[in-house]
């Protein structure tokens, strides 16, 4: 029998790796495939087709000889969190052996470049432009409008950066795609090298991904040949959340301080050592092989609905009882994605709100969660898609101290180039414990001051609460508008929308 197991890092968080050797002991071959991305059930033994999970190494005997009842899920294709998903990033998720040439070929792999290079790069921009594919880190940004502009730049030297610093609270996508279809990306990649005409590319991979760094590695050395005249390097960051802005990556993979560059000029004109320079997110390289390739263009813009088109790979984090990876079309509902998908809370306790879009995303109270899945509409709701990490949280969460959490964040995250953003943080900080202390419990919050004791002087003034909060909105607005990127741009909108929602938490 075929037996898989995935080598990802969360399903070797579970013991994976152990159970694999294991079963290897008693004399079958294992092979250590992608996950399938249904977290909860990991980790998950397949044998011919029919999945276990979450397995322990003490079931290992029943499951090889087919019983364990309680733990089997049946056929793995037909489990209804697959079934419902429509995936083309993460069409071959637990389907290959992450760093096999053959299996990433033998499964549509490579079809996209193929055909790119028959094409000429105007024609590989315009099939991508018609696709509709924006930018899935977070901004939305055409993709082909940005290729169009790095091609059209003058310059004999132009780069293709990826940007795989998945520093967002909940994601686990660009992890998940580069340790388990690293080729995907690659190819992504040298597709865009073609159509701008870069020949040369980087990886900026966050440090915290040791397994995934490994896996590029590997998968780069296994298609050196293949993907030539095109080179990929890796190089890997240090640790800071703020090298996830575009211009600030840059300069760390020039091997400078990590702070972030007005704009213009945009990267696009001048990026990587003063060259045009196409930065992307992981998952929008990683979705153009299949717009090129079988996919095909008007395949892809026949997903999603209005400017939100094709797919988008959810990530259900959390507290929440089936967490784990959901390629879907745009357009679908929160409630569906809470409830129908994920199945609600893991405590069994009813959910509170929703952190959609990372740190800086927005609280969603239940009122909202009809809100469906598209960059405008999100906009529109004060709310941002970001990379599409949704995290739950229950009703014991205080989403007084989340807001807090989200000033601390930016404080301590923050690269220190502007005003707004470096004080205002600290300043946030400051008012959100006086409103909070304001009618309850003054002397527990003077215990968790960690910043500024200084500012119980400041409280003799005593402002009203109304003040305090005024006084919030204002420094909110101030981060908004006078921000240099959106690290202290986006800050106010958690912090805000958990004031409206939920102004008990904020001792009121
Ligand atoms: P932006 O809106 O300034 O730019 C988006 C992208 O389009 C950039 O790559 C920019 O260089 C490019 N661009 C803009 N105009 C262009 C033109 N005319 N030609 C070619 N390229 C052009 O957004 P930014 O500052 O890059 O990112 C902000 C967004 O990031 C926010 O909307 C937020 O949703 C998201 N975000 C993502 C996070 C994450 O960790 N994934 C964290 C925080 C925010
Ligand atoms: Fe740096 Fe913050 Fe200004 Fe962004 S908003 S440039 S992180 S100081």
């Amino acid at each position: 029998s075929m037996v898989r197991i995935s080598d990802d890092a969360l399903a070797k968080a579970g013991g994976a790796g152990e159970i694999a050797s294991e079963i290897e002991r008693r004399g079958y071959q294992v092979d250590r495939v992608s996950s399938w991305g249904m977290h909860w059930l990991e980790p998950l033994i397949e044998i011919d087709g029919i999945g276990w999970g979450p397995a322990t190494p003490e079931r290992i005997d029943e499951i090889l000889d087919g019983k364990a009842p309680d733990i089997c899920i049946g056929r793995i294709e037909d489990h209804p969190f697959l079934a419902r998903q429509q995936r083309l990033t993460f069409a071959r998720a637990g389907r290959t052996r992450p760093t096999s040439f053959d299996d990433y070929r033998n499964h549509g792999g490579w079809a996209g470049l193929l055909r790119a290079r028959s094409l000429t790069s105007d024609a590989v921009i315009e099939e991508v432009s018609q696709s509709g594919l924006r930018g899935r880190g977070g901004a939305g940004f055409p993709t082909g409008i940005k290729w169009r502009t790095v091609a059209d730049a003058s310059g004999s030297d132009k780069y293709i950066v990826c940007n795989a610093d998945e520093g967002d609270s909940g994601t686990f996508a660009d992890r998940m795609l580069m340790e388990g279809d690293p080729f995907a990306l690659i190819e992504g990649m040298a597709i865009a090298g073609h159509a701008v005409g870069a020949r040369h590319g980087f990886i900026y991979v966050r440090s915290e991904y040791p397994d995934a760094i490994n896996k590029l590695n590997l998968a780069i050395a296994n298609c050196t040949g293949f993907i030539a005249p095109f080179s990929i390097e890796v190089r890997v960051g240090a640790g800071a959340y703020v090298c996830g802005e575009e211009t600030s990556l840059l300069n760390s993979l020039e091997g400078k301080r990590g702070e972030v560059r007005a704009k213009p000029p945009l990267p696009a004109v001048e990026g990587l050592f003063g060259c045009p320079t196409v930065v992307n997110n992981v998952l929008t390289l990683a979705a153009v092989p299949h717009i090129l390739g079988e996919g095909g263009v008007r395949a892809y813009d026949a997903l999603g609905i209005a400017r939100s088109k094709g797919t988008m790979p959810i990530q259900l984090a959390g507290n929440i009882k089936h967490g784990g990876l959901y390629e879907t079309a745009f357009g679908i509902s929160l409630r569906e994605l809470i409830y129908d998908i994920g199945g609600g809370t893991a405590s069994g306790r009813p959910v509170k709100a929703v952190q959609v879009g990372g740190p800086l995303g927005a609280y969603i109270h239940p009122d909202q969660f009809d809100i469906i899945f598209d960059y405008e509409t999100y906009t529109g709701a004060d709310a941002l898609i970001g990379h599409g990490g949704i995290v739950v949280f229950d009703d014991t969460a205080d989403m007084g101290a989340m807001a807090r959490f989200a000033m601390e964040f930016c404080a301590a995250e923050s690269c220190g180039k502007c005003t707004p953003c470096r004080i205002g943080a600290v300043r946030g900080i400051e008012i959100i414990d006086r409103i909070r202390a304001t009618e309850a419990g003054e002397g527990r919050e003077r215990d968790r001051l960690e910043i500024a004791p200084q500012m119980h002087n400041a409280r003799k003034t005593a402002r009203s609460r109304e003040d305090e909060v005024q006084l919030l909105e204002d420094l909110c607005e101030t981060l908004k508008f006078g921000s240099l990127c959106a690290l202290g741009g986006f800050t106010p909108y958690p912090v805000m929308s958990a004031l409206r929602h939920w102004p008990d938490d904020f001792g009121k």
